[in-house]
């Protein structure tokens, strides 16, 4: 089929010394919460992960209350729902495959979890489609309820386009234009998908410090051992 192209967008965690930066992740959580929410689960987020990403223990424990969670059986063997706690898993919007595939054109909206590692592309594609979307180009016909993006395989997709200017607001006074937005999230998703990337990055850098030292020393050593060998 034909390759698409996906642009290059910046991000703060590339590079060697890449990090993730932290207030941009933090909006794209508010983004995912506010907006892919509504359809998209994150199953395995836990509240209390976002401490992580430099919220406090109470702004966590304010978000979590807010959802309601189903538990049980109680004493009496009888299901029932409380408020969330830190220690829950995101939400989801749906109870099963069926019902979110019969809420959404007879396509289910992936869980978002890990998505900036399932997709070719990464945090580049989340960028690109979240705000690929288009009238289609003359001649191409949508199937009913679908969108056309340029970036989506086959460019006919079941997910209208989610985010529009000012959907959202934000705290610290970023304006909430479509391309904020889209990278806001796509870092907050990037970082779900791979926490330890900064940890495994630091590492790294260790190692190959060590090594460099240890290579000097070693050749230090050499030349003295054998320095009087001819
Ligand atoms: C698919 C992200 C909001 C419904 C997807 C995919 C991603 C995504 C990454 C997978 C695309 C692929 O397969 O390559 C997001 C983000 C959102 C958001 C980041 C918020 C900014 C929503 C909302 C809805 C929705 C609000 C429902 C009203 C769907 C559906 C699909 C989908 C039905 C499957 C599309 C298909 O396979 O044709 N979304 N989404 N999404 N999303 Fe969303």
């Amino acid at each position: 089929g034909e390759v698409i192209h996906i642009p290059d967008t910046r991000f703060s965690f590339e590079g060697v010394f890449g990090t993730y930066d932290r207030a941009s992740a933090q909006r794209g959580f508010q983004v995912y919460k506010e907006v892919c929410a509504s359809c998209h689960s994150m199953r395995l987020m836990s509240y209390r992960n976002l401490v992580d990403l430099g919220l406090t223990e109470q702004q966590v424990a304010a978000i979590a209350s807010q959802v309601q969670v189903q538990d049980g059986p109680n004493d009496e063997g009888q299901m029932f729902e409380r408020a969330g706690r830190p220690s829950d898993r995101f939400r989801s919007p749906f109870p099963n495959m069926q019902a979110a595939r019969a809420a959404n054109n007879g396509a289910a909206p992936p869980d978002l979890s890990v998505i900036a590692k399932a997709r070719a592309g990464g945090a580049d594609y989340l960028y690109a489609l979240l705000t690929g979307y288009s009238d289609p180009p003359a001649g191409v016909t949508l199937a009913e309820g679908m969108s056309y993006n340029a970036y989506f395989p086959g460019h006919q997709i079941a997910m209208a386009r989610p985010l529009n200017p000012d959907q959202v607001e934000f705290a610290d006074g970023t304006p909430a234009t479509m391309e904020n937005m889209a990278r806001d999230v796509a870092t907050f998703l990037q970082w779900a998908a791979e926490p330890e990337l900064e940890e495994r990055r630091s590492m790294g850098v260790k190692v190959i410090l060590f090594l460099t030292i240890l290579a000097g020393l070693a050749y230090a050593v050499k030349r003295k051992v054998w320095a009087d060998a001819h």
